[in-house]
């Protein structure tokens, strides 16, 4: 059996539980919110024993030479004992909420004022902490000089920070940030290169931003936007990005629903089979996708397959939590569709 110590006290796992399990399992609170080695919430640092190396997969240098680590992932070999030396609270930068505006039905944009610096590239994504250490994480919207940090936040039913943020948030709630991570960002460089961006849902987050940052950097290549709903309804900032496109002979829009009336603009059939239709041959180009999982992976393969190179396609899957704490709402499960 390994055990961890937290707070001067030991705490037992059992055979192939991960550091967050057991804690959680023994009424400590840990935030956290994949559970899967993604959003990077249940960072945790080691003050002695051996950290195993997948515990650290995706982590920066920096924070791994400093013995951080994933709780989620951290399974430690029989035996073995590891000293926390806490959580990441060291690394959250306390925040304050800007501004709360719905862009759509189910859409809320959120700013937050950092009261420390933060530095981030657009279109990475952070763990939003809130005050009683419900963690999420969101991507990031805005450029670094715009000051605030605006993410796009979908509402779930029954979802512990959206529905939050929806219902009972105010402009001056304390809130704290953690990260950034992710590799969806635009690197300048080879201005001339087609840019492929596709998301569905609030996977536009990442997208608006990476978009804004390219055209600001001078990119002159074509830039390709694909943005996916169920129906109109799921569909934002329409009018903004038609304006921009105006104003950008290179940004070409395309907003895309599976149900709703043809005309107005906007495509009506799967958002794949659109950018199959749109950009047959992407060879040399490079691909941001951000949103619902199985379309980021699937998409990801199809332009594998269509020639475009690994290395050349940043992806943000947006996975769901994997638990709640006791007592934060219904557990209703929203549809995928809009993700
Ligand atoms: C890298 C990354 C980036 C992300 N970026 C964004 C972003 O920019 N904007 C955004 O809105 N979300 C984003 N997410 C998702 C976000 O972190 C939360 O999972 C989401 O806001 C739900 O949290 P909640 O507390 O409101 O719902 P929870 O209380 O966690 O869940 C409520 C119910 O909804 C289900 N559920 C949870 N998430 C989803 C989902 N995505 N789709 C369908 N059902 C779900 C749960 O299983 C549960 O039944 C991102 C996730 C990751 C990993
Ligand atoms: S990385 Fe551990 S909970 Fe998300």
């Amino acid at each position: 059996m390994s055990r961890v110590s937290y707070q001067a006290q030991w705490y037992p796992l059992e055979p192939e539980e991960s550091v967050l399990d057991g804690l959680l399992r023994q009424g400590i609170p840990v935030p956290h919110a994949c559970k899967a080695g993604v959003c990077q919430s249940c960072l945790m640092r080691a003050a002695r024993g051996a950290v195993p190396e997948k515990a650290q997969a995706g982590l920066k240098e920096t924070l791994k030479a400093r013995n951080y680590f994933l709780a989620c992932s951290c399974r430690p070999e029989p035996g073995a004992e590891l000293e926390l030396a806490g959580d990441a609270d060291e690394l959250r930068v306390p925040a304050r909420l800007e501004s709360l505006e719905r862009l759509s039905q189910d859409v809320l944009r959120v700013r937050l004022r950092p009261e420390m610096p933060f530095e981030y590239r657009t279109g990475q994504y952070l763990t939003l902490l809130r005050a009683d250490g419900l963690a999420r994480s969101y991507s990031v919207a805005s450029l670094p000089r715009e000051g605030v940090l605006e993410l796009h936040v979908r509402l779930l039913p029954g979802g512990a920070m959206s529905g939050w943020l929806h219902a009972e948030a105010r402009p001056g709630d304390a809130v704290r940030v953690q990260g950034p991570a992710g590799e969806c960002f635009y690197v300048p460089g080879r201005p001339e290169q087609p840019l492929l961006l596709a998301g569905t849902g609030t996977g536009l987050a990442p997208l608006y931003g990476i978009v804004r940052d390219a055209l600001e950097a001078g990119h002159t290549g074509p830039l390709w936007l694909f943005h996916g709903a169920r129906d109109p309804r799921g569909l934002y900032l329409v009018e903004e990005l038609r304006e921009l496109a105006a104003r950008h002979s290179n940004l070409h829009y395309r907003p895309s629903v599976l149900e709703g009336r043809l005309g107005e603009g906007i495509h009506v059939g799967a958002l794949d089979a659109l950018i199959r239709e749109v950009c047959p041959k992407p060879v040399g180009w490079r691909a941001f996708l951000c949103g619902n999982p199985d379309l980021v992976l699937s998409l990801r393969k199809k332009l594998f397959l269509a020639g475009l190179s690994l290395k050349d396609i940043h992806a943000d899957a947006f996975l769901p939590s994997a638990s709640r704490p006791e007592g934060a709402g219904a557990t209703t499960r929203a549809s995928d569709a809009s993700r």
